[in-house]
């Protein structure tokens, strides 16, 4: 009797048996059966076969410590939020979590409440303010906030001509009333890096690179599981299409324009026109297993 597909995935999954750890047994096995079901599935050809090694390949020799390829990969293929959603399962009105993406940077520089992340941008100005509570919607004093974002021309900072300069970031500690305000300026939208393999993917399958506008948080604080998250604008034409599928309804916010002289504008300190977003973030209790 000749040699079936369904011999060889037998086979190899029987091999798997003697994995020592019990988990990395159970994720191989997984891996395999769902591989060759794959390859079974489309009837993989050998040029296709080929391609595939081809565009990995590629995909690593394009990773460097400034770009990410792989994860990238796994955001536009919505691999990221699907291990996001299984790993943060909050509930009882905890801010929901995001994918942190590839741009975050340590050693933002600590400012104070109000403080500007956007010093060296000329974009229309736009306060982002609110508090950081706990479930029971008891302000949480002395958290922390990490806020990145594009400049308004779409640009991390790593993706300008000046890339070891730290700018639209910054971090910010609330007060004992929980409240923290973020001066920035308004978020646009931007396109992923599509010049390598992921945009050549993204190409073919008839996709956009866009990401709906939006500012970076990682709010913390002792005591309670921090949370990685975006606000996005409620205004952005991507919001419904997100290429890498990270808008959660909770996460959007209404960004009001202030084009005359008013009350906020005193209160800032600012000219008009500009920009106002409020926003609470709500941390769960560290679970300590
Ligand atoms: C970002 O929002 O910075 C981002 C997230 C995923 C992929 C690329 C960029
Ligand atoms: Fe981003």
């Amino acid at each position: 009797m000749s040699t079936s597909a369904a011999d060889i995935t037998a086979e190899v999954l029987r091999r798997l048996e003697t994995t020592p750890d019990p988990r990395l047994r159970r994720i191989m096995t997984s891996l395999v059966r769902h591989l060759h079901g794959f390859v079974a599935d489309v009837e993989l050809t050998e040029a296709e076969w080929f391609e595939a090694i081809r565009f990995l390949t590629e995909t690593g020799q394009m990773c460097s410590d400034r770009r990410q390829e792989f994860i990238l990969l796994s955001d536009t293929l919505g691999v990221s939020m699907v291990v996001d959603l299984i790993n943060h399962r909050r509930g009882g009105g905890a801010t929901e979590s995001t994918v942190f993406g590839p741009f975050h940077r340590e050693g933002a520089p600590h400012l104070p409440f109000g403080g500007n992340i956007a010093a060296h941008d000329g974009g229309p100005p736009a306060f982002v303010e609110g508090r950081v509570l706990d479930l029971e919607g008891r302000p949480i004093g002395g958290a922390r906030l990490d806020v990145w974002q594009t400049n308004s021309a779409g640009l991390y900072d790593s993706q300008t001509d000046t890339p070891d300069d730290l700018h639209m970031r910054g971090v910010f500690t609330t007060g004992p009333d929980g409240r923290f305000r973020v001066r920035t300026v308004r978020p646009v939208h931007y396109q992923i890096p599509s010049d390598g393999p992921v945009g050549g993917m993204l190409r073919a399958t008839g996709r956009h690179p866009w990401r709906p506008a939006h500012i970076h948080f990682v709010v913390s604080a002792d005591g309670f599981e921090p949370v990685t998250t975006h606000i996005f604008d409620a205004g952005d034409p991507y919001l419904a299409s997100d290429a890498v599928f990270a808008v959660k309804p909770s996460l959007v916010a209404t960004f009001v324009e202030h084009a005359t002289r008013d009350a906020d504008a005193e209160r800032f300190g600012v000219t008009p026109p500009f920009w106002t977003a409020t926003f609470d973030f709500v941390l769960q209790a560290a679970t300590h297993a």
